[in-house]
């Protein structure tokens, strides 16, 4: 039986990931912290082990008889930019730096972000080749993370998967569009140009999380090499009015209107949601770097690579994943 440990097992995506784990027979061991809210993990038949990724060793322990280490924790939102660095960069040199310490390097694969990447530019999908531009300290942060991942590759065999955004059963983030069509009937966008966006729901980017670390390319350590880094993705692109009209079919407000809020608007609330998270000590969802993205343009990205690499297949459209994410959400009473 194979091995695997997922850091971020308790947050959104690595839930999935366990669930998806354990489905294909593996035994699974989750790194929590002593605050962790493992009851999410409850019922399911997986190990944990105490560890934090701001401490190597106790990284080094979890790690030990593990074949593949699944790199999720990270930090998507915080009140200060030095938060997400030292998570999302100093985190994922912790994890590389502890795999190459053992006697025998488990896979690593390490989830990043397309802000790591940076915008697209116009309707064209970001691929691996394009240079990389982040524009949010998020992104930098992610792109940190990958280039600190870089310097262990000629020891720890390791794959980077930057998907777009991630929405599914129990998100938090995406969940918030949801809920204002469904409440209010309309679909906000940030300005008025219908910029284009990528997405993938958490199961299968879980499946190419799995598939990047049975048959992806590694990372080489050259860094102008993208060699071992791949997006993941749905294959269909939308734009704010698609995706608010689609959310709008799924939760029963068909009629849902579109409505464009000025940049300066989207400014003045980003500032005011920083200032409030700022007094109430933890992140808001919308904030200034989040609206440095939103500003930036259109975010979609193409999984080619990675479907021509290892076989990934999203198991359903967009639309049909959105529809089951509103049902879920509408059976949990969430909405
Ligand atoms: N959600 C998206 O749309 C999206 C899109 C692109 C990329 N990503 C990336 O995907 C990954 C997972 O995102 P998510 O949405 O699932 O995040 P999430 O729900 O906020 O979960 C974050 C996870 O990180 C863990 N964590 C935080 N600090 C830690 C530390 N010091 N040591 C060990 N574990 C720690 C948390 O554990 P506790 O339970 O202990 O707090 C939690 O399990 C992140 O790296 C994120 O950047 C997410």
């Amino acid at each position: 039986m194979r091995h695997a440990l997922v850091t971020g097992a308790t947050g959104f995506i690595g839930r999935h990931l366990v669930r998806r784990l354990l489905s294909e027979g593996m035994a699974v061991k989750c790194l929590v912290r002593p605050q962790s809210r493992v009851e999410h993990l409850d019922g399911q038949d997986v190990a944990f082990v105490q560890g934090d990724v701001s401490d190597t060793s106790s990284l080094q322990r979890a790690m030990q008889d593990v074949d593949v280490v699944y790199h999720l924790a990270g930090l998507t939102k915080s009140v200060s930019s030095r938060d997400l660095m030292e998570l999302n960069h100093k985190g994922t040199r912790n994890v590389s730096l502890a795999c190459s310490r053992l006697v025998s390097q488990p896979t690593l694969v390490v989830v990043s972000s397309l802000a790591a990447a940076g915008p697209s530019v116009g309707s064209q999908q970001r691929v691996e080749a394009d240079e990389v531009n982040p524009v949010s300290h998020y992104g930098h942060s992610k792109r940190a993370g990958e280039l600190a991942a870089m310097e262990f590759a000629t020891e720890v065999p390791t794959t980077i998967v930057r998907p777009p955004i991630v929405m599914g059963e129990y998100d938090l983030d995406v969940f918030q569009w949801f809920q204002m069509v469904r409440k209010f009937g309309f679909h906000l966008a940030p300005g008025f140009v219908n910029y284009h966006y990528s997405m993938i729901h958490a199961d299968d980017l879980a499946s190419a999380l799995i598939l990047a670390a049975d048959r992806g390319g590694r990372l080489t350590g050259n860094v102008e090499d993208n060699a071992g880094i791949y997006f993941a993705a749905c294959e269909e692109v939308m734009t704010y009015s698609d995706l608010g009209r689609l959310i709008g079919d799924c939760v029963g407000r068909p009629h849902a209107r579109m409505v464009h809020a000025p940049m300066l608007m989207v400014w003045g609330l980003a500032l005011g949601c920083d200032l409030w998270s700022r007094i109430k000590k933890s992140p808001t969802l919308f904030n200034l770097d989040k609206a440095r993205e939103a500003a930036a343009g259109a975010w979609a990205c193409s999984a080619d690579k990675l479907r021509s690499h290892t076989g990934f297949e999203p198991a359903m459209s967009l639309e049909n994943r959105l529809r089951q994410t509103a049902e879920w959400y509408i059976q949990e009473k969430w909405l």
